[in-house]
């Protein structure tokens, strides 16, 4: 089953940028980092959907070596080839994976990296432990994630985002993901709450959908995908204001 079909992946990357499937672009991730320098780091980053953000981790942050992986073949070979086009090929690659063991040794890389992927993803725990498995001692896991908040399986407003966002969302409240951080084994475990953050990002997105950027999708790729993206992004702006859907960044480090 794919969940990001070419037409849904050309409309993300209108509306966030060549490579980009998620909100927040160059400055989101720069804001992930902060604080952190990974230059000639090897870095791996879960879920790299079109590899817009591991050419980033390349070129403006100066990672040495960047693996993507992902479960969708059609995105790995897209991501491939920016990186080609970018002339990054050899530094970033790109690996199709399937979910579950990261086919990688102990102790491989000095961040692990992943942004709006993990949501795809229903046993914190498993992927935590895989992460801090791959990880090089005193090396970090930086993440942008979305939860909920309890109880919001039941909420109206979610079930109305749920059904406009048609995907395989595995969501769970933050307090369960730091529990996870812990269990896992990581030490300065933190999860950071996000949601004015994305709630301002998605008001923007909504505004562009209903103008310039609307009518690009209308042109390029048709009315009714341009349509069902702006319906996703004011079902997802309802569920951010109720406060079930919670957005928020994970940290933790492998202990030295
Ligand atoms: C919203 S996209 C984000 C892509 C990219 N990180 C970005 O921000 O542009 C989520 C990505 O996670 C991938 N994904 C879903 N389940 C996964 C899993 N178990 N392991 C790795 N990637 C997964 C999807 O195929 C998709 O490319």
């Amino acid at each position: 089953m794919q969940y990001y079909p070419k037409e849904l992946t050309d409309a993300l990357e209108l509306i966030w940028g060549e490579g980009m499937l998620s909100p927040g672009g160059p400055e989101k991730v720069a804001d992930m980092l902060e604080g952190i320098d990974i230059s000639g780091r090897r870095v791996l980053d879960i879920g790299s959907g079109l590899g817009g953000i591991d050419v980033l981790l390349a070129i403006k942050h100066g990672a040495a070596i960047v693996i993507g992986i992902d479960v969708e073949p059609q995105l790995i070979k897209s991501a491939s080839n920016l990186a080609a086009r970018k002339g990054l090929a050899g530094r970033v690659s790109f690996q199709l994976v399937t979910p579950g063991r990261l086919p990688f040794v102990d102790t491989s890389f000095d961040l692990v990296f992943s942004k709006d992927a993990m949501l795809h993803i229903a046993n914190k725990l498993a992927v935590y432990s895989e992460v801090l498995r791959v990880l090089k001692p005193g090396g970090w896991f930086i993440a942008a994630d979305w939860f909920w908040s309890e109880g919001a399986a039941e909420s109206r407003i979610v079930r109305a985002w749920l059904r406009e966002s048609q995907s395989n969302f595995a969501f769970t409240p933050p307090a369960a993901a730091l529990q996870a951080l812990i269990d896992a084994g990581f030490a300065e475990p933190t999860v950071t709450d996000l949601r004015h953050q994305l709630q301002k990002i998605t008001r923007e997105e909504v505004s562009l959908l209903k103008g310039p950027v609307g009518q690009k999708l209308v042109a390029i790729l048709g009315k009714e995908i341009a349509d069902s993206r702006l319906a996703s992004a004011e079902s997802r702006q309802a569920a951010l204001d109720s406060g079930d859907l919670m957005p928020c960044y994970l940290r933790g480090r492998r202990p030295s």
